[in-house]
């Protein structure tokens, strides 16, 4: 029996009742899919699937693509290694996102199994972008439906958090920019999502940096108030999937001396709308 519990009022809930070493049944995949679309990203415990087993459950939610600035594992080039070793000091992703903003498609979902954690520590925030638009005043909205924003891979932030990965397991090209509206309309559920984000964002289309700079820094605050978001503390086995075209996250950098190794996958989406 598949059970659900929130974990939080905004987003965010554990699944439980599954194994997703072996192939979903019809019925099991179209309830956690209803889950997942419900709360936007849904977390499964004491899931220690081997690589192909993980491509196997990824496969069933849509189509694995490569991460472009990381390579993938040896003989998984759909799985990459998030993680940051004892000695290292930035979090590889620290900074409130949704995955990849940068390229004409983004991802639709991304999905990260928790091989190795801190003791205590590294948890990742998630934040509800359907909320973050509804609560805005109707003003700020009909404004903000007029705008696209541009984002790219290159913002100063961001790029830092990947420095340690870039160097041990870089990709070839690093510099990605593209468009997409402001607000962009959930293709699955009809809903309206904030679309800027703080890694990537850099202006509006068509306004300078500096004018985009006041109110982008407004959003970026506003999106990620606390009752927008939720909290999710991992075990070796945890799994989280999320909803990139609705939901931002930020992992936690407060482990310094530890590890923390996740292997992610990230399933191909469509262009904004
Ligand atoms: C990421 O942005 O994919 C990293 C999230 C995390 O490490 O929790």
């Amino acid at each position: 029996m598949i059970g659900a519990r929130k974990i939080a009022g905004a987003l965010g809930a554990e699944v439980t009742g599954v194994d997703l070493s072996k192939p979903l049944a019809k019925e099991s995949f179209a309830e956690i899919k209803r889950l997942w679309l419900e709360h936007l990203v849904v977390f499964f415990r004491n899931q220690n699937l081997k690589e192909e087993q993980y491509l196997a459950f990824a496969r069933q939610f849509g189509e694995p693509v490569e991460y472009p600035l990381v390579k993938g594992l040896a003989g998984y080039p759909k799985i990459i290694e998030v993680k940051k070793l004892e000695h290292e000091r930035a979090a590889f992703g620290g900074v409130w996102h949704t995955d990849t903003a940068y390229l004409e498609r983004p991802p639709m979902a991304s999905m990260l199994l928790a091989r190795e954690v801190p003791p205590q520590g590294g948890d990742t925030l998630f934040a509800n972008m359907y909320l973050a638009y509804e609560s805005l005043s109707e003003g700020l909205k009909k404004l903000l439906l007029t705008l696209r924003g541009v984002n790219t891979s290159t913002k100063a932030d961001a790029s830092k958090t990947r420095e340690d990965r870039i160097k041990t397991d870089g990709g070839q090209k690093s510099d990605f920019v593209a468009e997409h509206p402001v607000v962009r309309t959930h293709p699955e559920t009809g809903r309206k999502a904030l679309y800027v984000n703080c890694g990537h964002t850099v202006r509006f289309a068509g306004w300078t940096e500096e004018e985009s700079a006041p109110l982008l820094k407004f959003l970026f605050d506003f999106q990620t108030r606390p009752e927008f978001t939720c909290r999710f503390s991992w075990q070796p086995g945890s799994i989280a999937l999320w909803d990139n075209r609705c939901a931002q996250h930020n992992p936690v950098n407060d482990y310094h001396g530890y590890r923390r190794v996740m292997h992610r996958i990230t399933l191909g989406g469509d262009v904004p709308r």
